[in-house]
């Protein structure tokens, strides 16, 4: 299949790519992602985008690439599994950006945190390979996979105790983003729903923070600029309609797993942001990610911000808040968004979520031995 990688190419490596996140990302990257390079401009250093597929599902990833191939844009593809000549190698070698939805989706009954042994494994055998294969001085990594409040853990880990000077820990990241377009869609919704949303076409932002499971999710409503027209009761409604929001979608699939689509948008939302920095048009971009806020090698904040934000959320050292990145990694962390949370928030939500996150972080550090 056809692979053309040179210095003007963008590298993005999915892994888990024939499952249901997988094949909609892919089909969302190989349809949209080119057109957020804008032609003729001086900044751009990269134009050229490759998606690398990968799946231990030799066939299905093979046919998902065949038929994504046949779509006339000008991203490039291959496909990899164990089957094809040098497997994960030639997937992971030279990218730039790597993005893992391998592993296990939940059925019904099931929490994130059921999850943890299986896709723990599969997280860990894959970080080997990038070990192996990578350039760690460079590659970003964005772990979709569930619980990513664990996973993230086990792969930081891995690394610190491959190569500590590696510093690759600034650049793994916990995706996130599904939580806050998830927000952001039940407003929009509540808000016309209870007649007081004029502004319908436009979507309303609100910011998540916390983890990514259950209580550890965090809407600060509070921030949206509709907040001041609704009840208690109608955010505390809002709230645990974003952190059940996944159970909503496994429910209905009934068996046949979890939120695909809706996390494939919000996957493609957040390599959007990471064009714009690897193709060199932004030196630093603004997003919301579950991160690192320790340096754990040096034992010292990771960025600006991050003593600030690792006092207010009583020494986590995991913790998912908007931040600015760099082709370094995560370059600052907007830790005064804790002041501007009111009451409810500070007082219920992340009083749950701290006890909660720490459980499900010290899963991930301790499922690798010291
Ligand atoms: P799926 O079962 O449809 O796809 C998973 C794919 O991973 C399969 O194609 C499978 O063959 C592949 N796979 C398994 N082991 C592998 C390995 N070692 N190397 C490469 N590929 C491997 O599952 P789906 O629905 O795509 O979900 C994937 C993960 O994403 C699940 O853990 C799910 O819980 C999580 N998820 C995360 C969300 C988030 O907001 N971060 C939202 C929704 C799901």
């Amino acid at each position: 299949m056809y692979t053309a990688i040179t210095d003007s190419t963008i590298k993005i490596s999915i892994i888990g790519a024939a499952g249901g996140i997988g094949q909609s990302l892919t089909l969302l990257l190989k349809t949209q992602i080119h057109n957020l390079i804008p032609i003729g401009s001086n900044k751009v250093k990269k134009n050229h985008i490759h998606l690398a597929l990968y799946d231990i599902n030799s066939d299905a990833v093979n046919g998902v690439a065949t038929d994504l191939s046949h779509i006339d844009t000008p991203v490039s593809l291959s496909s990899h599994s164990p089957n094809t000549e040098n497997g994960i190698k030639d997937c992971l070698k030279d990218t730039d950006l790597i993005i893992i939805s391998a592993g296990l989706p939940r059925k019904p009954g099931m929490t994130r945190e059921d999850l943890f042994n299986k896709n723990a494994s599969i997280i860990s055998s894959l970080t080997d390979s990038i070990i192996e294969h990578c350039d760690l001085s460079k590659i970003f990594i964005l772990v979709i996979s569930n619980p990513v409040n664990s996973l993230v853990p086990v792969i930081t880990k891995k690394f610190i105790k491959f190569d500590p000077t590696a510093d690759v820990e600034r650049r793994v990241m916990g995706v996130t983003k599904l939580d806050i377009v998830r927000a952001s869609t039940f407003l929009h919704q509540f808000g016309i729903n209870e007649g007081f949303e004029k502004r319908s076409s436009i979507m309303p932002s609100v910011p998540v923070i916390g983890g990514h499971s259950g209580e550890t999710i965090i809407p600060l409503f509070s921030q949206s600029k509709i907040h001041p027209q609704l009840t208690n009761e109608q955010v505390d409604y809002l709230t645990k309609r974003v952190q059940c929001g996944g159970d909503e979608v496994v429910k209905a699939k009934n068996g046949q797993g979890s939120a695909t689509l809706s996390m494939a948008l919000a996957g493609y939302k957040v390599v959007a942001k990471f064009i714009s920095l690897l193709s060199g048009q932004e030196d630093i971009i603004k997003a919301i990610f579950y991160i690192s806020l320790l340096d754990h090698t040096k034992n010292e904040p990771i960025c600006p911000g991050a003593k600030e934000l690792m006092d207010t959320v009583d020494g986590l050292d995991f913790f998912s808040i908007p931040l600015t990145i760099s082709a370094k990694g995560v370059h600052s962390i907007k830790y005064w968004i804790m002041d501007e949370m009111n009451d409810y928030e500070k007082d219920e939500l992340l009083s749950a979520c701290i006890p909660k996150l720490r459980e499900n972080i010290k899963t991930g550090w301790d499922f690798i031995q010291d």
